[in-house]
């Protein structure tokens, strides 16, 4: 295995994450308990990783001294370069004293000399792209180390000790703008630590449902299902951890897709036989979603309801000592960002958020380290039908947030109408998995048409698709005209109360992935 320091980077889970596609092990340790973790972990690597601090700021952190004593081979990145150097007794200056700026963003370096990290991959002389963030730079490496590749802002872009199989790279390779980060993380770990590459997610499975057990003991746990899939994915788990020690309850707020209601009630009653509670609160949403159009008052009552649902179902099974829930790592690096400042709120996000405190309870988050992909592929280990683990993101508030305006029954069901048709061509056309997310908007405009002889006066449909990786930029997707138009015509067609289709060409930013 290989065991990661933290001194605090945002992306430090990156790290990890690429030394898991290299089919290794990792496990990340913060800086102050790294060395109980060296011991009990017994790594063949270690990685040093990025941080906010700066290594010439007095209190900034050090990485134990048993990393040094280990004789295992290091990959310092970025701070982690830098403190192993300053550790190992050279120097690092801040970016102020030598009077050059740090660097930030994209950066090329060129490769001065063959290392063990490039591999099968960067040969001498060559160009490549990497992302650099940093402002104190190394001014003097430590004994033994030689410069492998330079850039214009960092002299010592790369550096290595390939006798003690030391590295150092003043650049993130964990970051998708540093191309062939990951491959040179691959070779740090698999040819530079001599790891075989072949831990998988099954692993994964079997370490978490320890911990989940190590974790709960005999308490009981109560799981809020979304009909998501990273809930799903989530409860699956820690059912196979402690079996009957877990309750699921699905708040049912009726502002699901078609059909989807059910499919999860029948996946996890029949396909799982997971006790599940299901509360069937459509009326109690939509008589609350009466009158309003504002779409933070939207939100915000169906969060508000949510959580009031949840916690009298949790009381009346007696309730719990822990409260599951499907937090992603994306979810965690927004809530500990260390941008400062307050970040102004775009929309009220829909989660159990508020839930442990009120409730008092302690957290079980099985799935804080994996990215969505990656749950997905848990989902596939666990025998999660393909279908519901290949599912497009959908938002907490349902399909309230799709329908900008009043929400009513009526309009819920023309929607699901119109998104089912959407859904279906999208796969039948074969092009649901290259899209991060697609769905319609029903639209509280109204105009005219004609059908037939007759003159129609109804409501316009919005369809929406996007590419993403995380939900947090996004581009619109391109689908041919003929496709679109496929699905004008069977909208207009199909659904009474939708007599116009248009196609929103809006990217993330300026726009958002959902309408409100
Ligand atoms: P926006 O609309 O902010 O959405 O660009 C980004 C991603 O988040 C999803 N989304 C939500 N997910 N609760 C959720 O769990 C919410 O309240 C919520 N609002 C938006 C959205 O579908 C997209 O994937």
């Amino acid at each position: 295995s290989i065991l990661i320091v933290d001194f605090g980077s945002q992306v430090t889970q990156l790290i990890a994450r690429r030394v898991r596609e290299a089919g290794v092990y990792s496990e990340i340790a913060p800086f102050t308990t790294a060395e109980e973790a060296f011991h009990r972990l017994q790594p063949k690597g270690i990685i040093l990783s990025g941080s906010p601090a700066g290594v010439p700021e007095e209190g900034s952190p050090r990485a134990p001294q048993i990393v040094f004593d280990s004789g295992l081979p290091i990959l310092g990145i970025c701070y982690g370069q830098q403190v192993m150097t300053h550790q190992l007794g050279g120097e690092v200056r801040p970016g102020h004293e030598t009077g050059e700026g740090g660097e930030f963003g994209r950066a090329f370096l060129t490769v001065t000399r063959p290392c063990a990290l490039f591999d099968g991959l960067w040969a001498e002389g060559e160009r490549h792209q990497v992302w650099m963030s940093h402002g104190d730079k190394v001014t003097r490496f430590a004994d033994g180390f030689e410069i492998v590749a330079t850039s214009d802002g960092a002299p010592f872009a790369v550096i290595a000790d390939e006798k003690r199989k030391y590295y150092g790279t003043q650049f993130h390779p964990e970051v998708v703008h540093t191309p062939d980060g990951g491959k040179l993380i691959a070779n740090f770990v698999r040819h530079v630590c001599g790891l075989a590459g072949d831990w998988t997610m099954a692993e994964f499975r079997k370490t978490k449902i320890a911990e989940i057990r190590a974790q709960v003991g005999k308490g009981r746990v109560i799981c809020g299902l979304s009909g998501g899939v990273d809930s799903a994915v989530a409860a699956v788990l820690i059912h196979e951890a402690i079996g009957e020690q877990l309750t699921c309850v699905f708040v049912d707020h009726g502002l699901m897709r078609l059909n989807e209601a059910e499919q999860v009630v029948t996946l996890f009653r029949d396909h799982y036989n997971i006790p599940l509670v299901h509360v069937n609160a459509e009326e109690m949403f939509l008589s609350g979603l009466a009158g309003e159009t504002d779409p933070e008052k939207k939100r915000k009552f169906i969060g508000k309801a949510f959580i009031d649902l949840f916690e009298a179902e949790a009381n009346k099974v007696g309730g719990a000592d822990f409260l599951a829930q499907g937090t992603l790592y994306p979810d965690v690096i927004e809530s500990v960002s260390f941008t400062g400042g307050p970040s102004v709120t775009i929309k009220s996000h829909h989660n159990v958020g508020g839930l442990p405190e009120r409730m008092n309870m302690a957290l079980v988050e099985p799935l804080r380290e994996l990215f969505k992909d990656e749950v997905r592929e848990l989902g596939r280990e666990l025998g999660l039908p393909e279908a519901f683990v290949g599912r497009h993101p959908f938002p907490g508030p349902g399909l309230a947030i799709r329908i900008p305006g009043e929400v009513t029954k009526e309009r819920c069901d023309i929607l699901r109408k119109a998104d089912a048709i959407y859904l279906e061509e999208i796969r039948a056309a074969g092009l649901y998995d290259a899209i991060w997310q697609a769905f319609a908007v029903l639209l509280p405009v109204r105009t005219v048409g004609v059908m037939g002889d007759y003159r129609t006066y109804d409501s316009v449909l919005a369809l929406r698709a996007v590419t993403s990786t995380d939900g947090m930029t996004a581009d619109v997707y391109p689908f041919e005209a003929a496709f679109l138009g496929r699905v004008a015509t069977r909208i207009v067609n199909e659904v009474k109360g939708v007599n116009r289709v248009v196609y929103d060409y809006t990217s993330k930013p300026p726009g958002t992935i959902e309408w409100e």
